[in-house]
């Protein structure tokens, strides 16, 4: 072949050339172990010595020529593909985002934060116990011994015959007083369980327990501590009564009603035609409680009281069904 003929014919395929693998195809095609400049420059072996080096210098110069070319289409396709991906790859920053919903607090725990709140600036601290539960802390240490007939007030859970899901957050009073000595001034918020769903239970719910213990607590103590938590909970001019009840833990023990924030007092369906609502229960510790604890009852005396805190929100919200608290629909959930 003659240098102008291997030249057209490489010019030609090179121009065609569109792709790193057409590159690859040429190089091998022209320089590689049997490529067409290769084959030439052995072919020169046949020739007349002295026809040698012209041909050879003319073959070389040829192969730097292809060489060169060949390098340069190559960077020029190398070029071509990194713009096509940087313009595949861009993106658009004035295209409108995907927005993320924002969560909110759940109002069970809106209104939690509100009581610990009240109770803090009265001076409270807070206390936390254990969900999964002695029988011994919920029940005996409470002045309600195994087959005693106050435990039906109470559908327990059962996990073995010692231990239960507590019914009641009155254990943290217990464990709190075994673990320090008087004064003592907390409340406990958290979750309680019994053995009970209908439209006002469901087997889970929160409770915030009170206790307070000093050398010269009395029932007045109690009535002004909870008047105030209730006032500044559901406003100033709400009406508070204490109620005779029984409670094996606390002795006298009350229940505390607020005038029905529904009809004012005047009787609906919400306080069943009464005009009040029970908010809570409450009373003066029980010196079998203190003596469990090894508190001598001569010279320390306290109050205690325990409110639920699905009830004061479905209050305050006028919510009348107590499972809308725990199915998670986003619609109920956001109005808080
Ligand atoms: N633990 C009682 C209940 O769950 C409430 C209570 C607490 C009553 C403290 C008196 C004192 O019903």
């Amino acid at each position: 072949m003659l240098y102008k003929e291997i030249a057209d014919s490489f010019n030609l395929e090179l121009d065609a050339s569109n792709s790193i693998e057409d590159i690859n195809r040429l190089k091998v095609k022209y320089l590689g172990k049997k490529g067409i400049i290769t084959e030439a420059l052995k072919g020169m072996s046949s020739l007349a010595p002295q026809e040698r080096p012209t041909h050879g210098q003319a073959l070389n110069q040829l192969k730097r020529e292809i060489e060169d070319l060949l390098s340069k289409r190559e960077e020029h396709l190398k070029q071509i593909d990194i713009t096509r991906r940087q313009i595949k790859e861009s993106l658009d920053i004035t295209l409108p985002g995907n927005r993320i919903p924002i969560g909110s607090l759940h109002p069970i725990n809106l209104v939690l934060d509100e009581i610990v709140d009240i109770f803090v600036s009265m001076g409270f601290d807070i206390e936390d116990g254990p969900e999964v539960e002695l029988d011994y802390y919920n029940f005996e240490a409470l002045n309600i011994p195994k087959d005693h007939p106050a435990r039906d007030m109470q559908d327990t859970f059962y996990i073995t015959e010692d231990i239960v899901l507590r019914t009641q957050t009155s254990p943290v009073q217990v464990r709190a007083m075994q673990k320090s000595s008087p004064p003592l001034r907390f409340i406990s918020p958290g979750k309680v369980y019994r053995c009970d769903s209908d439209i006002s239970h469901t087997p889970m719910f929160h409770q915030v327990e009170g206790l307070m213990v000093d050398t010269d607590i009395t029932f007045s103590y109690l009535k002004g501590v909870i008047e105030v938590f209730l006032k500044e909970f559901f406003g100033r001019n709400v009406s508070v009564r204490f109620r005779p009840s029984f409670f094996p833990f606390t002795e006298p023990s009350a229940e505390v009603d607020i005038g029905c924030i529904i009809c004012k007092g005047q009787g609906c369906r919400v306080c069943k035609e009464t005009g009040w609502l029970e908010v809570m229960g409450a009373g003066m510790v029980h010196p079998k409680v203190f003596e469990n604890v090894g508190y001598d009852t001569s010279i320390y005396k306290g109050f205690a009281f325990g409110m639920g805190v699905e009830r004061l929100t479905m209050l305050r919200y006028s919510i009348t069904d107590i499972r809308l608290f725990f199915e998670n629909d986003i619609r109920f959930l956001e109005q808080f």
